[in-house]
């Protein structure tokens, strides 16, 4: 199919088509989620924690992204690649805000960034779309601010808050963003948002009312994450296939089993001789 382009979501929201999203991380998760037929690859920050084995998304450097957006780009051709602007970088100054998305796209090769929060970082939304830089925001629980937070829970449940997230939306729609993430936030809540935007949203725990779904990589494949919120669905036992998959070849290896006679080089008979002969 054609290229993913910001375009083509607009049309799916139209449409309701929803938007399949996941993270990707590397070249081959990048390809097999293309040939999947996800819409969108996000490299999250999350490959902090499920592929660097960090504790949180704040320890994730801009380097970082920047490294493992390059191997993501280089196994997507369809799907629009979208990159987590990491901890902090959204909150500098105007200039490095726009140096640090700048260099997702120049350097990168990532077609979009995302950015986590809605005050205090407006501006320099405003900015980096005003630059040419799309931007796709993310309400809700927002990993980054989990030591704010006080861990990683639902968003959104009283009145109060439930208000305070529909506003958001709306100041991020007027500055510019293209798709809104909805992370940990009650259906209501995400339905009432998404009918109330031009922009798609995409929910992760957020109900089945949003334009699009985004899910980790790792998560939904089960591949080395234990973790298992409510909000995930295991579509494949990738981890254990990958565990069987080796306890059979270090078995054979001790058994003498692994290589065999299809996996040998051999000298032809006429060297041997020369050699030996
Ligand atoms: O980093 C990430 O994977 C994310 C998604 C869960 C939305 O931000
Ligand atoms: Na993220």
């Amino acid at each position: 199919g054609n290229q993913v382009t910001l375009r083509t979501l607009d049309q799916m929201k139209q449409e309701q088509t929803k938007i399949a999203m996941v993270t990707a991380y590397d070249y081959p998760s990048a390809k097999l989620a293309e040939a999947g037929g996800a819409d969108l690859l996000l490299v999250g920050d999350s490959l902090g924690m499920v592929v660097l084995g960090y504790d949180s998304t704040v320890r994730v450097t801009l380097d970082e992204m920047l490294h493992h957006t390059k191997a993501v780009v280089r196994g997507a051709t369809r799907p629009l690649v979208v990159t987590d602007l990491p901890f902090l970088t959204a909150h500098l100054s105007r200039e490095e805000a726009l140096k640090a998305a700048g260099r997702l796209l120049q350097e990168g090769g990532a077609q979009a960034v995302k950015v986590e929060g809605c005050n205090g970082v407006l501006e320099n939304i405003r900015a980096c779309v005003e630059a040419g830089i799309p931007v796709m925001g993310h309400i809700g629980l927002t990993p980054q601010s989990v030591h704010q937070l006080g861990g990683y829970r639902i968003q959104g449940k009283d009145a109060d808050s439930a208000r305070r997230l529909m506003e958001e939306a709306k100041r991020l729609e007027e500055a510019g963003i293209f798709a809104l993430v909805l992370e940990c936030v009650p259906e209501e809540v995400a339905e009432r948002i998404t009918g109330g935007l031009t922009i798609p949203t995409i929910g992760i725990g957020a109900g089945r009312a949003c334009d699009g779904q985004v899910l980790v990589y790792h998560d939904l494949l089960q591949y080395g994450s234990d973790l298992k919120p409510r909000f995930v669905k295991a579509y494949a036992r990738t981890g254990e296939e990958a565990v069987r998959g080796i306890s059979r070849y270090v078995q054979e290896v001790r058994e003498g089993m692994f290589p065999g006679e299809e996996h040998t080089f051999h000298l032809h008979a006429s060297v041997v001789d020369r050699l030996y002969g």
